[in-house]
C-alpha cells in the first residue's frame, strides 16, 4: 500500500528506535523521508537504509532556528512538506523528586515538549503551504495514563503531549492539518533498558518479565509504534484529530486490583 505516494514526511529524533522504524515505514509507503536528529551520524545510518529519498539532517529540536532549518531542508530537497512526527525525546534520569535537581527537569522539559512545541511551529507554515496535512506527536502510556516513580518531568511531558494534540488539532483544523498523539507502552528498545546494553540475557529476562503482565503477553515492537504513527499521518485517519491513542497491549488496564495477590476475589 502506497498511502504516501507524492507526500513528505519529516520526523524528528530520526535515528532513534522509533524514530528509525517510523521513517522505513514512511518510505515503504511511498513518501520522501526527511530524518533529523541531533546526532546526525544516527539519522545518516538511517537515510542510508532506506532504498527511495531520504535525507538526513541535523536538528536541535530545543532551537527554534533547528527546527526552521530542518523543514526548509524538506521543502529544499523535496519542494512540500505533508506530515511532522515529533518524537524526538529524552528518557532522563531516574531520581526521586525532593533529589530532583531543577536543571535535569527543564533539559527533559526542554526536549520533550518545548522541542515538539518547536518543532510544530516550525512545521505548521509548510503544511498550510501544502493545503494541510498531519502532525503526530509522540507522547507515552506512563506518561498519558500511567506514572513511573523517579521520572517526574518524563511523566509530564508525556501528558502534555496529549494536550497538546488537542490544543493544536482545533487551532489548525482550519488549515486542514489533524493533530494526534501516539502513547506507546514499553516497547523493546534500548530507551526502555539502557541498563542492558551489551548483555542480551539481561536484555531477555527484563522484556519477558514485562511480557507475563502485559495482557497481550508481548511487549510492544517498534513496528506496532511505526504502523500507529503511519494510520494516524494517512488519509485513512482522515477523520481523527486530536487524540491521543495507547499502543501498549493492555499493559495500562492492568492494575493492583487485578494483580495476582490482590484481595479482590477475581484477583
Ligand atoms: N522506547 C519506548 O519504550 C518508548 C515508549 C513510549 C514513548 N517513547 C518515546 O518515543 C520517542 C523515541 O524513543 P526511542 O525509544 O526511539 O528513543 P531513542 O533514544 O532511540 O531515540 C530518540 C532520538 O531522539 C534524538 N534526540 C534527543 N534529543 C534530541 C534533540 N534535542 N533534538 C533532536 N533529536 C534529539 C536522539 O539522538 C535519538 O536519536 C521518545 O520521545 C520516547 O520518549 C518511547
Amino acid at each position: 500500500m502506497k498511502r504516501f505516494a507524492g507526500k513528505v514526511a519529516l520526523i524528528t529524533g530520526g535515528g532513534g528506535a522509533l524514530g528509525r522504524a517510523s521513517a522505513l515505514r514512511f518510505a515503504e509507503e511511498g513518501a520522501r523521508v526527511v530524518i533529523a536528529d541531533v546526532d546526525l551520524e544516527r539519522a545518516e545510518a538511517v537515510a542510508d537504509e532506506i532504498d527511495g529519498a531520504a535525507i538526513a539532517f541535523r536538528a536541535d529540536v530545543t532551537q527554534a532556528a533547528d527546527c526552521e532549518a530542518m523543514v526548509a531542508a524538506a521543502q529544499n530537497a523535496f519542494g512540500r512538506l505533508d506530515v511532522l512526527f515529533a518524537n524526538a525525546g529524552v528518557g532522563g534520569e531516574s531520581a526521586e523528586f525532593v533529589e530532583l535537581p531543577i536543571d535535569e527537569w527543564d533539559r527533559v522539559m526542554d526536549v520533550n515538549l518545548r522541542g515538539m512545541v518547536l518543532s510544530c511551529k516550525a512545521a505548521a507554515p509548510a503544511l498550510i503551504d501544502a493545503g494541510g496535512g498531519s502532525i503526530v506527536l509522540m507522547g507515552s502510556s506512563t506518561g498519558g495514563w500511567d506514572t513511573i516513580l523517579g521520572s517526574g518531568p518524563y511523566m509530564t511531558s508525556k501528558e502534555a503531549a496529549k494536550a497538546l494534540a488537542r490544543n493544536l488539532a482545533l487551532e489548525l483544523a482550519r488549515f486542514r492539518i489533524r493533530v494526534n498523539a501516539v502513547c506507546p507502552g514499553i516497547i523493546e528498545t534500548p530507551l526502555s533498558f539502557r541498563q542492558a546494553a551489551g548483555d542480551p540475557a539481561a536484555w531477555q529476562r527484563f522484556f519477558d518479565r514485562f511480557a507475563e503482565r502485559i495482557p497481550l503477553r508481548r511487549v510492544g515492537q517498534p513496528a506496532d509504534v511505526a504502523a500507529t504513527v503511519a494510520f494516524l499521518a494517512s488519509d485513512d485517519a482522515r477523520h481523527i484529530t486530536g487524540a491521543s491513542l495507547l499502543i501498549d497491549g493492555g499493559q495500562t488496564l492492568q492494575s493492583w486490583s487485578n494483580a495476582p495477590d490482590s484481595p479482590y476475589p477475581s484477583g
